[in-house]
């Protein structure tokens, strides 16, 4: 038990070391950031707009793990301007001082920007409009908060940044950082909030390792929020009792951490925190262990839409479901399934165990004792019609299955399928059905199938 401690405490520190963004790389950070906020203020004068910059996230509060800074900048405007004015004045002021950008749009309008500092480099900067409320469950936008919780974490967290970088890097090598919808993880304030929670990175695991579904962590003792019991993580929000801060982590990236905690803990390796690439799957391993496995690969390859990917995810994985949905009514069988974006193209794929079905079907009629319904039943079939009969009670006919293949069905019918407003417009522009060794393997797809076909951390 000692040994474990002590090498888990050298990992730590050793990671720590490579990790920890070093003094020149805080300079520069400051240097940019500084002169963001400066210019915004500048230009709001000039432009007659009431409205400040301020720093917030993770380069706020010293909690960025090095070479992977993004730069958060929020635009405050009075509580009393409307949405419309906010959007417009907000966005034009950050464009007018970003020397590159790309308007983003989830649930609140953005300017994604890249800045060079006096290096020449490359700084990129999320430049948000929010509103400035009184407090944080008066809001008027989903971002409003925001500010709260950088008043929050920079009071509390000084002295524990470390920790919290810990957690980022052990995070991001298991795959599940982050809490866009493509991952679903745990976003750098949770990470913040759970640091602060235990103290230490290693503590939060001894913790997590132990943790059960709707696992609640309520810091301030003043939480509102009840859930419907579906949430597996329940992290109050201290700057919003009726928030859950968590509300991002799905199941599997829960069970994951505590997963990966067990794991650490019981053998702490250096590798929980490294961040290698798997090597992609080529097409000659894809086709070759499908023929092992057994099973059929199915991929429904379209355009993918021009939204963002908070937008498309979620339509994605509706479009799984009611795909998958079809597939079962129709006979087949369903072993696992998946969706993707890469590159310009976005898929679903689905692994089947049943692909292929005889020509014949049973269908079931009423029971013979029901005799309104077996008259409606025998008048529809005629005496003529093949196989009829009675089964356990009730009437049977055999008819035509209308598809003997998945392909097929796909092919006819997959635009009755609810797939969300987006994916359905890109679907009717045309899409294709592909079939194992017919998947092409373009960039991104190896390392789908490497994800896919493996465990998302590398464990040793
Ligand atoms: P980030 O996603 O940049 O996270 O959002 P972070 O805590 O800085 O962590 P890393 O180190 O970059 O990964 C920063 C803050 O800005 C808010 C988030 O809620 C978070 O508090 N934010 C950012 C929004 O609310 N909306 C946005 O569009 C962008
Ligand atoms: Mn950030
Ligand atoms: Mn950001």
């Amino acid at each position: 038990m000692m040994k474990e401690k002590e090498e888990i405490k050298r990992i730590c520190e050793e990671v720590i070391e490579r990790i920890r963004p070093a003094k020149e790389e805080r300079r520069k950070v400051k240097a940019v950031t500084d002169l963001i906020i400066a210019k915004i203020n500048k230009k709001a004068v000039e432009m007659g707009i009431e409205a400040h910059a301020i720093s917030v996230g993770s380069t706020a509060r010293n909690t960025w793990v090095s070479g992977e800074a993004d730069i958060d900048i929020f635009i405050m405007f009075p509580a009393d301007v409307s949405e419309e004015y906010l959007k417009e004045k907000g966005l034009a002021l950050a464009k007018s001082i970003s020397d590159r950008y790309e308007e983003r749009y989830a649930s609140h309008p953005y300017i994604h920007a890249y800045f060079y500092d006096a290096e020449g480099t490359e700084h990129e900067a999320d430049l948000v409009p929010c509103f400035s409320v009184k407090d944080a469950s008066g809001l008027k936008s989903a971002v409003d908060r925001t500010p709260f919780h950088n008043e929050y974490i920079t009071e509390r967290i000084p002295g524990l940044e470390e920790e919290v970088l810990l957690l980022k890097r052990f995070l991001k090598s298991a795959g599940i950082y982050g809490s866009e919808q493509r991952r679903k993880g745990f976003s750098g304030y949770l990470c913040e909030l759970l640091i602060l929670r235990y103290s230490s990175f290693v503590e939060l695991l001894r913790n997590a390792s132990k943790w059960k579904y709707g696992e609640r962590i309520d810091i301030e003792g003043r939480g509102k929020y009840k859930g419907e019991g579906k949430d597996p993580l329940i992290v109050i929000d201290p700057v919003d009792p009726n928030r859950n801060v968590a509300a991002a982590v799905s199941l599997d990236s829960f069970c994951r951490l505590i997963d990966a905690a067990r794991d650490f803990l019981a053998c702490p390796d250096a590798s929980f925190f490294t961040m290698e690439k798997k090597k992609e799957m080529s097409r000659a391993e894809f086709v070759k262990l499908v023929k092992e496995r057994g099973t059929e690969f199915v991929m429904v390859l379209f355009e993918a839409p021009d939204v963002v990917e908070d937008i498309l995810f979620p339509q994605l994985r509706k479009a799984e479901a009611s795909v998958t949905s079809l597939i079962e009514r129709n006979g087949f069988r369903i072993y696992r399934s998946d969706v993707s974006v890469e590159g310009d193209k976005a898929f679903l794929i689905f692994e089947l165990l049943v692909w292929n079905l005889p020509k014949v079907k049973k269908h079931a009629g009423p029971p013979v004792t029901s005799k309104y319904h077996s008259e409606q039943f025998k008048s529809k079939y005629k005496p003529f019609s093949f196989g009829k009969r009675i089964e356990n009670g009730r009437y049977v006919v055999e008819v035509k299955r209308k598809y003997t293949g998945a392909v097929e069905l796909l092919k006819s019918e997959l635009r009755s399928c609810s797939l969300g407003k987006h994916v359905s417009e890109s679907v009717d522009r045309g899409y294709e059905v592909l079939r194992n060794e017919e998947i092409r393997f373009f960039e991104g797809v190896g390392s789908f199938f490497s994800d896919y076909f493996s465990f998302g951390f590398s464990t040793v």
